[in-house]
């Protein structure tokens, strides 16, 4: 995940729903150490834990859907990369499009946003509906191979945003 979002050339990287902190962890270990961290994650348990366990890194109690980003970004300023952990095929599809709508637009361009899917669980109508939002994107979507050894299988969407 954070190699397809080009998290360790990023200078500010976007989490949604980091949860318990798996990917955060992976972040934190390859990001730049000059470069910000912003997670949302609308469970308020899980951010107070996170606060605790990655001292440096923001962390908003929001949904993704509803941030304020002008409050919390310079003028001018976006994302180099964003990964996502959230469960978008079990999201109703109006709430998929809500929070692609609202995270996209800040994702710099040349820009990666990188998410995962379960095998399998990507052909059923929330998971087809998702992957058409993706295609729909300004930039280029691609999979990566899947990874059988993940419980169950899993791949990596990424888009790209064009420059
Ligand atoms: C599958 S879990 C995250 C897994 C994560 N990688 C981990 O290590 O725990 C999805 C997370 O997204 C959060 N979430 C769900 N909908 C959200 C939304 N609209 N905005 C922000 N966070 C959301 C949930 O509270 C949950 O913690």
């Amino acid at each position: 995940m954070v190699e397809a979002a080009n998290v360790p050339h990023a200078r500010r990287v976007l989490e949604l729903g980091p949860g318990t902190g798996a990917f955060t962890h992976a972040i934190k270990d390859c990001l730049p150490r000059t470069a910000n961290y912003l997670g949302i994650e609308m469970n308020e348990r899980f951010v107070e834990t996170l606060q605790q366990r990655f001292p440096g890194f923001d962390f908003a109690a929001a949904a993704a859907q509803e941030f304020d980003f002008d409050s919390y970004l310079p003028v001018g300023e976006a994302f180099d990369a964003i990964v996502s952990g959230l469960p978008w095929t079990a999201f109703p599809e109006s709430l998929q499009k809500d929070i692609l709508d609202h995270v996209m637009k800040r994702l710099v361009p040349g820009g990666c946003f990188a998410t995962f899917a379960y095998w399998g669980f990507h052909k059923l109508p929330g998971g087809r509906h998702f992957c058409e939002l993706l295609k729909r994107q300004p930039g280029r979507l691609r999979m990566t191979a899947v990874v059988w050894g993940n419980v169950p299988p899993a791949f990596v969407y990424v888009v790209q945003r064009d420059r």
